[in-house]
């Protein structure tokens, strides 16, 4: 019997494994909090949903969601947090102790372990350049998703952010770093529905002693953070229903 040979994914998660261990998930919040959370009132979450936060990490946006869909008069909603990195997932889990809403799963975007038709809504923050067939995640997306399920994809790296290239060298595995129009041509060639692409600019002051590694200077992570991420938003149709004026006999 010969040995699996290792595929994209295992270099993803041993490499954000790595990350977990070395605390980056807390650091991740700090840094993605404010454009998630403007990203959250956008996607209109009401009690009763069913919501999966597609690469996870340390699981604070997936308890974000889980309060907003909690227990109300429309039922009881559910999220589920979804990761490559199994350490992210146990990091997740031991601060979601209070959640009885959440379940927290460890797999990859390239095969979504949940049947299909079952998301509301999808958000995924800062995880989709990193995988390494985006098509096979979109179909993934699809297929999991309900009629008339709504997708939410924020990013920071892409082409139209020149400021967010400055990092990329940095980053031990392999991303995408495509445009707006191309992101929002793969949603449709997907057959997502009202694609819609915007950004969401971090409106935080950057302090003039902050340190960063990432940036060439303090104006270049200002600019970086006034132009913004990108969000990129598309809805299942709902194939249940034939298209007005049309008939199945
Ligand atoms: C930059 S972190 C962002 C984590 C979290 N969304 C946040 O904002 O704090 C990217 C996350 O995507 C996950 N990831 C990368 N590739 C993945 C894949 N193919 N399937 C599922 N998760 C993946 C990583 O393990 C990592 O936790």
């Amino acid at each position: 019997m010969t040995d699996k040979p290792p595929t994209p994914d295992d270099g993803l998660q041993e490499e954000f494994n790595r990350w977990a261990a070395a605390g980056e998930g807390e650091k991740m919040e700090r840094h993605h909090r404010v454009i998630t959370e403007k990203t959250i009132r956008l996607m209109d979450l009401g009690p009763g949903e069913r919501v999966l936060d597609l690469g996870c990490g340390s699981g604070w946006a997936t308890r974000l969601l889980a309060r907003l869909v909690g227990e109300g008069p429309e039922g009881f909603g559910q999220v589920v947090g979804l990761d490559l990195s199994d350490e992210m997932i146990r990091q997740a889990r031991a601060a979601s102790k209070d959640f009885d809403n959440i379940l927290y799963v460890w797999g990859s975007a390239q095969q979504i372990p949940w049947e299909e038709n079952f998301f509301d809504k999808v958000l995924s923050v800062e995880s989709f350049y990193y995988y390494p067939d985006q098509d096979r995640a979109l179909s993934e997306l699809f297929r999991v998703m309900a009629p008339q399920g709504r997708l939410f994809i924020l990013i920071n790296l892409y082409q139209d952010n020149p400021y967010s290239l400055e990092w990329v060298d940095k980053l031990k595995v392999p991303v995408h770093v495509r445009s707006e129009a191309e992101y929002v041509e793969l949603l449709r060639k997907h057959a997502f529905a009202k694609v819609q692409a915007c950004r969401i600019p971090d409106d935080t002051p950057t302090p003039d002693n902050y340190q960063t590694t990432s940036f060439r200077s303090l104006d270049d992570l200002r600019a970086f953070k006034r132009i913004g991420a990108l969000l990129l938003a598309g809805s299942k149709p709902d194939l249940r229903n034939p298209a007005p004026g049309y008939t199945i006999y």
